[in-house]
């Protein structure tokens, strides 16, 4: 394959310069690999960015996305409807916890935060508490890149160079602790009472009577694989209906069977008030997020004295055709394979996999939960971290996994065969004894 003009696109959270003095291009992908332009095979150790869940060029999406470009290329939802969004919506619905069966489309997860948070303002608005527009999320947090999950993202790289954003905005401290927890496997037994902080510290502050919503990802992706303790969830859903407060659960990454379940909610057994989704929702296919939401926040907005249009907000594209037909056919896919219920059979065996790495130079951390996984490096002075250099390598050994700070992450596709773990961890763990 010739090799294009590297010049003119400008990569999302690349080091551009780098990047185009040694591309790493893939030209196709399927299953579990990618084929690079070199003609390569690399394991998809990360689900490309968390997305890709039901494996590479799926044909049940490909048949959808394929039969709905012929069909009916696009119409927009803004007063004007085509059947797919209804059936998209109903199937989330049915996979959705209890009580949350209203579904709001965007086409990112980034768009679907910021939905999240227009619903709870004006949802408390609505209800005659507009004071309520602060904003709760925690320190080491992604929600995304747009104004709002900049604001609320708690990774100081990508918060500097933008200053403050949205203005009412406080942050929790986040759940890792190494001194306690290190080598956890599954939900580290201690730090439930990091959620006390809320009505401790938080609430006091700005008053309960002014916080709208406290965001949270069940478990922090981009921040490393942060796993929740044990309870602390419970806790935070506790405290948000003492003061009434709204509870998000940003589930991009968990969303969609990566916990073994199709949302953390059932897995922790907490029910939030709105769930946000994206990625696994059409396996990575085609663009597209969302926000399920309780059917009372839903209703006050549909009561009698909010007339005519009840929510002015959306986008061009949302339930976009070919983003409902990749959503199907991805739907599909997960209940004829059973691939939600298949993380729970693979997940000791991923496990062990991660937890493997102990001992290895420089390895101060292994953590896990389901398909999610994560080793932590010493943090060495300079630019390069372990993790970069630990992730090119594996890369150029014909496996894909991305450095989160100074972890590296794990999240394959749901399809993944111990052959594939073996692969994974055996190649990181080779790589592991190259770096000083
Ligand atoms: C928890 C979480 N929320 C929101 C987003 C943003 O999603 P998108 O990149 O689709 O806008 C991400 C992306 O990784 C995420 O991990």
């Amino acid at each position: 394959m010739n090799s294009p003009d590297f010049e003119h696109y400008w990569m999302p959270f690349t080091a551009n310069r780098s990047f185009k003095e040694s591309p790493r291009l893939v030209v196709s992908a399927k299953d579990m690999y990618y084929t690079t332009a070199e003609g390569k095979q690399v394991l998809d150790g990360f689900a490309t960015l968390w997305c890709v869940n039901a494996g590479h060029c799926r044909p049940k999406i490909i048949e959808r996305i394929t039969r709905q470009i012929a069909h009916l290329d696009f119409a927009s939802s803004f007063s004007l409807g085509h059947p797919l969004p209804f059936e998209l919506a109903r199937r989330i619905a049915q996979l959705a916890p209890e009580g949350l069966d209203r579904i709001f489309f965007t086409n990112s997860g980034s768009e679907a935060v910021d939905t999240a948070l227009k619903i709870a303002m004006a949802f408390h608005r609505h209800r005659g508490e507009g004071t309520r527009q602060c904003f709760i999320s925690r320190e080491r947090a992604f929600h995304g890149a747009n104004v709002a999950g900049t604001s609320l993202g708690g990774l100081p790289v990508n918060r500097h160079p933008f200053s403050v954003m949205l203005p009412r905005v406080d942050h929790l401290r986040h759940t890792q602790n190494l001194a306690r927890s290190a080598f956890s496997r599954g939900l580290p037994a201690e730090g439930a009472d990091l959620a006390a902080e809320l009505e401790n510290r938080i609430i006091p502050l700005h008053g309960s009577g002014n916080i709208a919503a406290v965001i949270v990802e069940p478990v922090a992706g981009v921040g490393g694989v942060l796993i929740p303790p044990e309870g602390y969830l419970k806790r935070l859903r506790e405290i948000c209906d003492r003061h009434g407060i709204l509870l998000i659960f940003d589930e991009v990454i968990t969303g969609f069977g990566r916990l073994g379940k199709p949302f953390a909610s059932q897995y922790f057994g907490v029910t939030p008030d709105l769930i946000t989704f994206a990625k696994g929702i059409t396996s990575g296919a085609v663009p597209m997020g969302g926000v399920i939401v309780k059917r009372g926040i839903y209703d006050t907005f549909m009561q009698p004295a909010n007339k005519g249009v009840e929510f002015p907000h959306g986008y061009t594209y949302s339930g976009h055709p070919l983003a409902c037909a990749a959503a199907l056919g991805a739907l599909d896919t997960y209940e004829e394979e059973n691939l939600f219920e298949r993380v729970n059979g693979i997940a000791q065996y991923f496990e062990d996999g991660v937890h493997s790495l102990r001992g290895l130079p420089n390895v101060i951390d292994t953590r896990n939960l389901q398909l999610l996984g994560a080793v932590e490096f010493a943090r060495r002075p300079g630019t390069i971290t372990r993790s970069a250099e630990v992730s090119r390598k594996c890369w150029e050994r014909g496996v894909y996994v991305r450095a989160l700070g100074d972890a590296i992450g794990f999240c394959p596709p749901l399809i993944i065969e111990k052959k594939h773990i073996d692969q994974m961890f055996g190649t990181v763990a080779d790589v592991l004894r190259t770096v000083s």
